[in-house]
C-alpha cells in the first residue's frame, strides 16, 4: 500500500497508524499525529479504492451504504499490510494506536471488528458502524477514544452510541468525545484525543 513511514525519537511509544477520510492521502494526518504523540513513529497510508478519483480504504454502494465483501477483502489488506510494514521498518506490531477519520475510522474500526489484538488502541475521529452481526473479538480493557459530533449528517449520534455499545460489549475502554458540531475535525477534539492519549499511553 502507499504509505509514509516516519521514525520518532521515542523507542518505547506507540507507533501511530493514519488513516485518511475520503479524498485524503497518507500525509493527511501527520499534523494530528505528531500532536497527540510528538515522539511517536508514524505509519501514513493511502487507501487502496478509488471512488471519482478519491482515495478510500474500501468500496461503497451509497452514502453510509459499505460493499461488505470488499470492506472484509480491504481489512484484510491493511492487517497483512501491518505486518509486512513492522518487519520492513522494524518497529514493533504489537505496538500500534491508530489515528483514522470518517472511512479512515471505519476501517480502523473494521481492524479491530475483524483482528484480535490488530491494535493497543485507537483513536476514531467520526466513526460509523462498519459491519454489523458479526462475532467480535475480545478486546479486554483496550483503549478506544472516539470523537463525534452531536450533529453529523454522516454519523449520527444513534450510530455513535450503537458502536459504543458493539466495542464496550467486547470489553473495549471506550471514551465518547462529542463536539456540538458536524462531521469537521476540529481542533478541540483533536485536544481531546491528545489529552486521552497521554492519559492512556504515557509512559
Ligand atoms: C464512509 O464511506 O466510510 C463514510 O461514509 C465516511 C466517508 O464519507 O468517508
Amino acid at each position: 500500500m502507499k504509505h509514509v513511514f516516519m521514525q520518532g525519537s521515542h523507542a518505547a511509544a506507540p507507533v501511530l497508524l493514519l488513516l485518511h477520510g475520503t479524498g485524503g492521502s497518507e500525509r493527511d494526518l501527520i499534523g494530528l499525529a505528531q500532536l497527540v504523540s510528538p515522539g511517536s513513529s508514524i505509519l501514513g497510508v493511502r487507501g487502496n479504492v478509488l471512488e471519482n478519483g478519491m482515495p478510500r480504504f474500501f468500496r461503497r454502494l451509497a452514502e453510509g451504504v459499505f460493499d461488505l465483501e470488499d470492506l472484509k477483502l480491504r481489512t484484510a489488506e491493511l492487517n497483512d499490510f501491518l505486518d509486512t510494514a513492522a518487519e520492513q521498518y522494524g518497529f514493533d506490531r504489537g505496538r500500534v494506536v491508530a489515528i483514522g477519520y470518517s472511512n479512515g475510522a471505519n476501517i480502523a474500526a473494521s481492524l479491530l471488528f475483524h483482528y484480535e489484538a490488530s491494535l493497543i488502541g485507537a483513536i476514531l475521529h467520526h466513526p460509523m458502524v462498519p459491519i454489523r452481526d458479526l462475532q467480535l473479538p475480545a478486546m479486554t480493557n483496550l483503549p478506544i477514544f472516539i470523537g463525534a459530533g452531536d450533529n453529523d449528517p454522516i454519523c449520527s449520534p444513534q450510530e455513535t452510541s450503537e458502536l459504543e455499545q458493539l466495542l464496550g460489549g467486547a470489553g473495549a475502554a471506550v471514551t465518547v468525545h462529542w463536539e456540538q458540531r458536524g462531521h469537521q475535525l476540529t481542533q478541540s477534539e483533536a485536544m481531546a484525543a491528545k489529552a486521552w492519549f497521554e492519559l492512556n499511553f504515557a509512559d
